[in-house]
């Protein structure tokens, strides 16, 4: 499945390093916050925890006044967890500034142990649903590829 890029973040200077570049951990602080709002609403539940975090790699660097995009998507659906993979870019040369291709989160009870979460498949949440998704494809330009091509993969079911 194509990474649809749902979240923009505005570089200011509270999250640069002593370089004045995009500090790394504040980075990873956003991209655990966003693959948990995308495991939370693709599971429906909040009691979700991040379990594991694979290899991160900084693959270029971002300065004040970048605007960075955070793209998500599903690499698989476990009982009790969820997979994800997340991709960081730059809005306006589409650089790509970090990727993490695992992020596993588990839901779990009241009691914090693992339980089933019922989902099996992906499902298109908020503002892609059909209608967005139609205009999307009414509007082709090139800001609405990611939509296109989920679009294209799911029906916008
Ligand atoms: C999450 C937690 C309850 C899981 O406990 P556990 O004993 O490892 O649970 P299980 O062995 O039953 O595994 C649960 C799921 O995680 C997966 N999992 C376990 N270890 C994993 C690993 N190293 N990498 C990827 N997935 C893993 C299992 O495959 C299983 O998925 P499935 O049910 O879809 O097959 C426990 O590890 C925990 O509380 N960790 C701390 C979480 C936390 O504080 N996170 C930071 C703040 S959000």
């Amino acid at each position: 499945m194509a990474l649809l890029y749902r979240t923009r973040r505005w570089l200011k200077s509270e999250d640069l390093n002593a370089m004045g570049t995009l500090f790394g951990g504040r980075l990873l602080q956003w991209i655990d916050e966003e693959a948990f709002i995308f495991a939370y609403c693709q599971l429906g539940m909040t009691n979700v925890v991040t379990k594991f975090i694979s290899e991160i790699e900084f693959k270029s660097r971002a300065k004040l006044g970048d605007v960075i995009e955070f793209g998500t998507d599903i690499v698989k659906f476990g009982t009790t967890s969820v997979a994800l993979r997340c991709h960081v870019r730059n809005k306006r040369t589409k650089k790509v500034i970090v990727a993490v291709d695992n992020i596993v989160f588990v839901s779990l009870d009241n009691d914090g142990k693992p339980i089933p979460h019922g989902i099996t498949k992906f499902e298109p949440q908020g503002r892609w649903s059909r209608g967005s998704l139609d205009r999307a494809i009414e509007n082709c330009t090139e800001e609405y590829e990611d939509e296109i091509e989920l679009y294209k993969t799911y029906g916008g079911d």
